[in-house]
């Protein structure tokens, strides 16, 4: 046996450091998204804004349910439309915020794992890699440039198949 030790690398930004522009412009756009946001469950309001390749952006927010599995995240409703809109066009980049009815919020918003595996399938069938920016109302702002910086040892098509490579 051994350990085998993954590493992740993560940008971390303070408040007070300035964004890659692009970085701070989806994120903005992702701050309109929680316009949308239907929340009177959780009271917690994710807005997700997917930028393209063809240059167009896609928004998301969160849509709950009295019934709550049949709610969906942020992120997946603006990947879900964005590939159905412009199909085959790659994703780029996904910024990702929220806000709460109660409470600020200060640490950077991250996907939920469903969400991280979504990505990931988006990213396969694609060959740039997307980036993921996320911030919270306030505090830091975490950038990855690729989803297997959020999901190491993750479920792919590959295994679906008898041989595993
Ligand atoms: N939520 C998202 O929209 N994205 C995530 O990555 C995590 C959670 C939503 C689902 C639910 O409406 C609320 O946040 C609380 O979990």
């Amino acid at each position: 046996m051994e350990i085998k030790n993954i590493t992740v690398r993560v940008e971390a930004y303070d408040e007070s450091e300035s964004l890659p522009e692009m970085y701070g412009y989806l994120l903005s756009e992702a701050e309109k998204a929680l316009t949308g946001s239907y929340a009177p469950y959780s009271e917690f309001h994710v807005g997700a804004a997917v930028l393209l390749d063809n240059g167009e952006v896609v928004l998301g927010s969160n849509q709950e349910n009295a019934a709550y599995p049949s709610g969906m995240c942020a992120e997946r409703v603006a990947l879900f439309h964005a590939q159905t809109v412009f199909p085959g066009v790659p994703v780029k980049m996904i910024a990702i915020t929220a806000t709460a009815d109660h409470f600020v919020t200060t640490a950077p918003v991250t996907p939920c794992g469903a969400c991280r595996q979504v990505m990931a399938e988006v990213e396969k069938r694609q060959t740039e890699k997307i980036a993921v920016v996320m911030r919270g109302q306030t505090g830091a702002t975490f950038a990855v440039k690729g989803i297997d910086e959020l999901l190491p040892l993750l479920f792919h098509e590959e295994k679906l198949k008898k041989v595993n490579k």
